[in-house]
């Protein structure tokens, strides 16, 4: 039996469209998922549209359509998205969608009822309907959500509350024995120090105003549950949990990697795993997050305009271009501030002159001299490949993409030093021996090019097959 591996995404608010901060986490999910794909496990990879949200009924709205006439229509603009970004996910679920999310969320539910770990009280508190959470005063700047620049309403209501400061002490046990593994350490530290000034109980549900949108409150019609607790559960209803079938749920939960950028850590490293005990199921093994990517200097965001829609980017560069700018030249753990001069100078300097230019090179040597194609080895005993792997088991998807183009830059100097080209006219055994070995060593590269550029890494084996040189740049320079 092959390994299993459920790696899921954060499932995408539909209220706007998505931009290249919320491309990053899904390349690099995928990433993760074609690794281990080629490590021969059984792979599922999830992500979704989080349709509840109550600013999505609100946009919805303002575009004079229904809730679900919108998010329909979303979730076809996102999954275009994904394919442009040749994204291999297995599956998308929409929390919108009342045969597959709907029984999941209000089973879940019931398990907490019966646990007693649901009960009612009046609350008022200040909500930011951007973050779709209530915020405590220390939380704001001026007044104002730092995530959002908005200032949160007042709301005062009568809200069912689940019990999470019941399950404070497990919570902190599963993730200091690294039960529950949260990468990197810095950010498990942050959650470790969070649980320390203790969990607060979370209010779980809203009353219904207006036009209902959401998943009813079971066996209470006058609430709709929170949206985070109705989308934490996506994760285990797209297996069919709450439904007839859930082989899957049987097969791949609990998940072996929840990836996230950094502002919804605490939801995921918190709530979740306090639902998932209180309903008696298996929590997941590992939680990771990502940094944010600022442009210019300030977070991406409509207001300040200045998202990049990754379209554009892809339409101009290529979807391999777009995630090797990802992956390898942003940091994946902290921060990261991106320009389109930083895009543009690093396409020309490492795919057009760095990747490009040394298959052109090796491709064009092999075809003139070499009278048939190399035949290539797996190459299982290079250290590097050893590295490459281990950096990705541990999720370090940078690292991987960095011991990759240490190669891509050693065999550049390899022929510099070596100079084949001349050898080969004053010994051509030699020389045609020293070019296969560059061929060979090309390989390896396009090997652990696939799961970072699937479509480079394909071309390469394919002109490596046929002993022939591009017959175009693979990365045209741009000036
Ligand atoms: N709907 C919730 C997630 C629910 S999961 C049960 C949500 N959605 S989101 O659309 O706002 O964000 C989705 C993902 O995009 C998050 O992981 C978030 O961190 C990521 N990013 C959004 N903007 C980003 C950047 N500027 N940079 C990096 N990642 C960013 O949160």
């Amino acid at each position: 039996m092959p390994n299993k591996f459920y790696i899921t995404n954060p499932i995408f608010y539909p209220n706007a469209d998505l931009h290249l901060g919320h491309a990053y986490t899904t390349v690099l999910a995928d990433v993760l998922a074609r690794f281990h794909r080629l490590m021969d496990e059984e792979v599922y990879f999830l992500t979704g549209s989080d349709d509840n949200a109550s600013k999505v009924a609100r946009v919805a709205k303002e575009n004079g359509v229904t809730p679900k006439a919108f998010v329909d229509r979303q979730a076809v603009k996102f999954k275009n998205l994904f394919e442009c970004l040749n994204v291999s996910t297995d599956d998308f679920i929409q929390t919108s969608d009342q045969k597959r999310h709907w029984p999941g969320a209000q089973k879940m539910w019931r398990s907490l009822v019966a646990k007693g770990d649901i009960y009612k009280k009046s609350y008022s508190g200040l909500y930011c309907v951007g973050c779709e959470a209530f915020k405590a005063e220390r939380d704001l700047i001026d007044g104002k959500c730092p995530d959002h620049s908005t200032v949160p309403e007042f709301l005062e209501e009568e809200n069912y509350f689940f019990k999470l400061s019941e399950y404070t002490n497990k919570i902190k046990e599963l993730i200091s024995s690294n039960t529950l593994k949260i990468v990197p350490p810095t950010r498990k530290n942050e959650i470790l120090a969070l649980i320390d000034r203790g969990l607060e109980d979370v209010s779980f549900s809203r009353p219904v105003k207006g036009e209902a949108w959401g998943i009813p409150v079971p066996d209470d019609q006058t609430q709709t549950m929170y949206v985070w607790c109705d989308a934490l559960v996506n994760y285990i209803s797209a297996l069919g949990y709450g439904q007839a079938d859930d082989a899957l749920y049987q097969k791949f939960w609990p998940a072996d990697l929840h990836l996230v950028g950094k502002d919804i850590l605490r939801f995921h490293a918190a709530i979740w795993p306090a639902m998932l005990l209180s309903a008696g199921l298996p929590v997941p093994k590992a939680v990771l997050a990502h940094g944010f990517i600022n442009y210019g200097g300030r977070k991406m965001s409509k207001t300040v305009g200045n998202v990049i829609d990754p379209l554009r980017l892809i339409d101009e560069y290529g979807a391999d271009a777009f995630r090797y700018y990802l992956v390898r030249e942003l940091s994946l753990f902290e921060d990261s501030d991106m320009t389109i001069e930083h895009f543009k100078d690093a396409y020309n300097g490492s795919l057009a002159n760095g990747l490009g230019n040394l298959v052109s090179r090796v491709m064009k040597m092999a075809e003139t001299n070499l009278d048939q194609p190399v035949e290539v080895n797996p190459p299982a005993d290079k250290a590097a490949m050893a590295d490459y792997k281990q950096a990705l088991t541990d999720f370090d998807i940078k690292k991987a993409a960095d011991i990759t183009w240490g190669l891509i830059n050693d065999l550049d100097k390899q022929i510099q030093e070596t100079e084949p080209f001349k050898l080969v006219k004053t010994n051509p055994e030699a020389g045609k021996e020293l070019i296969a070995g560059l061929v060979q060593e090309l390989y390896t590269i396009a090997r652990m090019l696939n799961p970072l550029l699937p479509q480079t890494s394909v071309a390469i084996k394919e002109l490596i097959k046929s002993n022939k040189s591009p017959e175009a740049p693979l990365f045209l320079r741009k000036d």
